[in-house]
């Protein structure tokens, strides 16, 4: 079986978390467990570990660099920490504890005027998901923005701070008639149908409230999206939308146009999230305005409504791709303008629902550096305070980010390192690959950029560990506005 096996020889120098020694050699079966053979009944008799050999990790020439595409706007080094929104991180830490999210509010106000200066002849609906508590709710509305929901949760934050209902579009693909009655009592703007029973559904619930709600349609387009299977939704084998090529999305515009208590506003369609390869969203842009000129040739209906979703993708480490959101823009409307103008159809009004391209690059996790501990030949674990349960993206996408050592500057050398969490998991990770400065110890602060979407969204309590307080920086101030559980906020429910 010579072919499953690759011999690597590394050189490597020595130092606290580097590889001690010089070069090793070894010989690793490509479909061995990571965790190395069964029972350790290996003949190898040495194992070298580095970078990863597909991606390594990114050497900074100095490694209290803040590299600006990854890192919040307003944030820098004063005195050698860094600071965020003019506040120093130790005095952060100092006075909300570790770990903490913090919320760079200039850095996400600012990416939501960029999407409404973008879109100005069209819609922007910041996609709750991404990040939502009561605060940001008012920074959205503030900035003009509309909201998208998915779930009830979701939908009564937004309603709680007088979030206007018509600006509030609900999705999902197994909303409960709870949900749905909701949304059509408290009038949420647009309610996007994704599944046959949901159009029987809202017909029966229109009538009793005497009410015609908007719907659109969601329509899987067939694009196979360029990212995490996870997070790729527009191809036809998945869970949401109703397929284009198979007939059910123009079977749903049958039904609804017949129902005549549904007002039929227009097509939506979401391809998946963090994608950076354009073309995918323009492949949907085109399929979904060709529908709406066969809508037109089959019912006569003009439906002046086109909503693209979001998915636009954000750099999470040094080399990754950054979208512009003009260049977006500019390129969406071009497509559907040519596709309806040829057809003699008006041109839709165009939504986006971008969530991580608002929220993920204003957030940046605060952690305390615990244990240090040095695997010889290996690489140095690095502990912190939090872990899978404030970040499982890493664990549950091999998502990738970047970190630093944020409390001081740091001129030692740079140690080859996986910064983990506190959890009893070895999968339990926050960045699976990085180097830190080799002279880092307990106590230190470690700051981790691109937190600020799906991470306090998807936290959990696994461990009974206390969700982290959201601290909201700018203009030197600091303010909670998701306060930090407690241990009583985790026995309250039980008997
Ligand atoms: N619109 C719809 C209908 C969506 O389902 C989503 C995301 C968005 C908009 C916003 O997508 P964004 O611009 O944020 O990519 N937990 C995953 C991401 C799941 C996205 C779900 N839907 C992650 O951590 O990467």
């Amino acid at each position: 079986m010579q072919n499953i096996f690759h011999t690597l020889s590394r050189r490597v120098s020595s130092g606290r978390g580097r590889i001690a020694g010089s070069a090793s050699l070894v010989r690793v079966s490509r479909f061995a467990h990571p965790a190395g053979d069964l029972h350790a009944a290996s003949t190898i008799v040495a194992v070298t570990a580095g970078p990863p050999e597909e991606r390594p990790p990114h050497t900074p020439a100095d490694l209290n660099t803040l590299e600006p595409a990854v890192w919040p706007r307003t944030s820098g080094r004063t005195g050698g920490a860094v600071t965020i929104g003019g506040i120093d991180v130790r005095d952060l830490a100092k006075e909300f504890g570790t770990p903490l999210y913090v919320v760079d509010e200039e850095d996400f106000r600012s990416r939501c005027r960029e999407y409404r200066s973008a879109f100005h002849d069209g819609e922007v609906h910041y996609a709750a998901k991404a990040f939502l508590c009561r605060e940001v709710a008012r920074w959205i509305d503030q900035e003009g923005l509309g909201l998208d929901v998915c779930s009830a949760g979701e939908l009564a934050v937004a309603l709680s701070v007088g979030f206007p209902p018509a600006r509030i579009t609900l999705h999902g693909n197994n909303k409960s008639l709870a949900e749905l009655e909701k949304a059509v009592q408290t009038g949420v703007g647009h309610i996007v149908v994704d599944s046959f029973e949901e159009i029987a559904r809202l017909g029966f619930l229109a009538e009793k409230h005497g009410v015609r709600p908007k719907v659109m349609i969601r329509v899987t387009v067939g694009v196979e999206a360029h990212t995490h299977e996870f997070i790729a939704t527009a191809h036809d084998d998945q869970k949401f939308g109703l397929s284009l090529s198979g007939g059910a999305a123009a079977e749903a515009v049958r039904r609804i146009l017949a129902l005549p208590q549904l007002e039929l506003t227009g097509l939506h369609s979401h391809i998946g999230s963090q994608i950076t390869d354009v073309g995918g969203f323009e492949v949907a842009a085109r399929r979904l305005a060709t529908l709406l000129v066969e809508i037109k040739e089959e019912h006569g209906v003009v439906l002046p409504e086109l909503d693209l979703g979001g998915g636009y993708g954000i750099p999470y480490v040094t080399g990754d791709e950054s979208l512009d959101v003009k260049v977006i823009a500019d390129g969406l409307r071009e497509i559907v303008t040519k596709v309806c103008e040829a057809a003699g159809l008006p041109v839709p009004r165009l939504t986006v629902e971008p969530g991580r391209s608002i929220a993920g690059l204003s957030g940046v996790t605060l952690y305390e550096a615990g244990t240090v501990k040095n695997v010889e030949g290996l690489r140095t674990y690095v502990s912190v305070d939090g872990g899978m349960s404030d970040n499982v993206r890493t664990a549950l996408y091999g998502a990738e980010y970047t970190a630093v050592l944020a409390s001081r500057e740091s001129q030692a050398g740079p140690m080859l390192s996986r910064l983990v969490g506190k959890h009893c998991e070895s999968g339990d990770m926050v960045v699976r690959d990085l180097y830190l400065p080799g002279d880092l110890a307990p106590g230190d602060l470690i700051a981790v950029a691109g937190t600020g979407a799906y991470c306090r969204s998807l936290a959990s309590n696994y461990n009974y560990l206390p969700k982290p307080a959201v601290v909201a920086v700018s203009n030197g101030q600091a303010r909670v506005i998701i306060r930090r559980e407690t241990e009583d906020d985790l026995l309250r429910g039980q008997l």
